[in-house]
């Protein structure tokens, strides 16, 4: 197994200077009667910031006896802010609230007993009928709720520079992974730089579950976090060499990259198509950038990969009365919109107006109706933090020496040591 515990333990070494640094006394107000509620996400730019100022807008009217706080720490997928949390949570200087995917993520921190059970929250805010059933399900342990969902995302989407794709003459988006090479070989042969733009690590496993959702389908899919599709079968094997393919399309720095500086290349005419979450809608618009097209990854099908963000209330927050006006906000009708619009995401809620929403979330709405859904290990839904280092670092180390046996077996290795028992 790549990714020790005592390279973990070192990571989060350095970031606990750096939250002390940063966020130690994130409550200065603190104590009981504060009115601050530090509010701790990833959201610190563009697109996902438009999202969470749309919230605490919100915030400031439904809660106005309160103060919003931002403890945002920059960094695509929380790669920074989770192991500030970590060590925050582990010296009990937890925020007032922070981020966790719906799923196996949440579940950490509900195992850990770091966050409380709010299913009585529940019942007075109204809110088990105002999410769907199985979003509900990922949120609780044991009958308890312990965390209120602010949206849904799709992970399975390529984002395009429409010039840069018709210039290569390519008039339709591809329907399958052959066709989507084909149009990559294209671009390449028209001199374009980097057919397919690329991040790091976590951007490398959302590519790569991708290509498996193609190649494997939906059911194997998802099989493959909860250990009974084999991660070392003659499928898996046919994936990671399509994976290997399309990384030959990508930049080679692709390894410093977070996903802004990929979609930079895309939006800078550069790159011509990208892999990524629909928060990519969001950040093209906040950023002005209107040449974009989107399709579903090439041979997904009908298939949607969700993750969900949501927020909790850690054990021993300082200002607990503040953070349940902050989650009921998050939960609200209102506050779901606010935030949705601006982040590329479709609500929660199921009683949403489309109408209210951009173009693009209309299409992601209607899609998630109708579509098979399978969870995101890159985001948590499918994977529980272990599994989650344990596949960046495994896609770290396939991006260099592209040993499809060796990521096969990093990647059974993780499951088994990670999955739940
Ligand atoms: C995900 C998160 C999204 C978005 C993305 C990129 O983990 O759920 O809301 O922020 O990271 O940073």
């Amino acid at each position: 197994m790549r990714f020790s515990r005592r390279a973990a333990v070192a990571v989060v070494g350095a970031a606990a200077l750096f939250a002390t640094a940063a966020c130690g006394n994130g409550n200065s107000g603190g104590g009981s009667g504060s009115k601050n509620v530090e509010v701790f996400t990833w959201w610190a730019d563009g697109g996902e910031k438009a999202g969470l100022d749309g919230l605490v807008n919100q915030f400031k009217s439904a809660c106005s006896n309160y103060e919003f706080q931002n403890g945002a720490i920059a960094g695509g997928a929380g790669s920074n802010a989770k192991q500030v949390l970590a060590s925050r949570l582990q010296q009990n200087d937890p925020p007032d609230t922070f981020q966790a995917h719906a799923g196996a993520e949440l579940s950490d921190y509900i195992n850990a007993g770091q966050v409380e059970d709010l299913s009585s929250e529940y019942q007075d805010w109204g809110l088990k009928d105002a999410f769907p059933k199985g979003l509900i399900d990922n949120l609780t342990v044991d009958g308890k709720i312990y965390s209120v969902p602010a949206n849904i995302h799709r992970a399975n989407v390529v984002w395009s520079n429409k010039s840069v794709v018709s210039k290569a003459g390519i008039t339709s988006d591809p329907k399958t992974l052959d066709e989507f090479i084909a149009d990559l070989d294209k671009l390449k042969s028209k001199g374009v730089a980097t057919p397919l733009a690329l991040g790091k690590d976590w951007t490398q496993l959302m590519l790569l579950e991708s290509v498996l959702i193609t190649d494997l389908g939906p059911e194997k899919f998802s099989g493959l976090w909860t250990g009974s599709t084999d991660w070392k079968g003659a499928d898996v094997t046919k994936g990671v060499e399509d994976f290997k393919k399309l990384l030959s399309y990508s930049n080679k720095d692709r390894d410093t990259f977070d996903w802004t500086d990929a979609e930079k290349l895309v939006m800078d005419g550069k790159a011509a198509y990208q892999l990524m979450g629909d928060w990519e809608a969001a950040d093209l618009d906040a950023k002005g950038f209107k040449d974009y097209g989107y399709f579903p990854f090439p041979g997904n099908g009908n298939t949607f990969q969700w993750l969900a963000d949501s927020f909790v209330l850690p054990k021993n927050a300082k200002n607990a009365d503040g953070t349940k006006c902050w989650l009921k906000t998050v939960g609200s009708a209102e506050g779901q919109k606010a935030f949705n619009t601006k982040k590329g995401s479709i609500p929660a809620r199921t009683d949403a107006n489309p109408a209210d929403y951009p173009q693009y979330q209309q299409t992601a709405i209607a899609a998630w109706k109708s579509a098979t859904q399978v969870p995101s290990c890159a985001h948590g839904a499918a994977c529980s933090q272990g599994m989650q280092g344990a596949a960046a670092s495994a896609l770290g180390k396939f991006s260099s020496d592209q040993n499809a046996a060796q990521l096969q077996n990093a990647m059974a290795a993780g499951i088994a040591q990670f999955a739940k028992k």
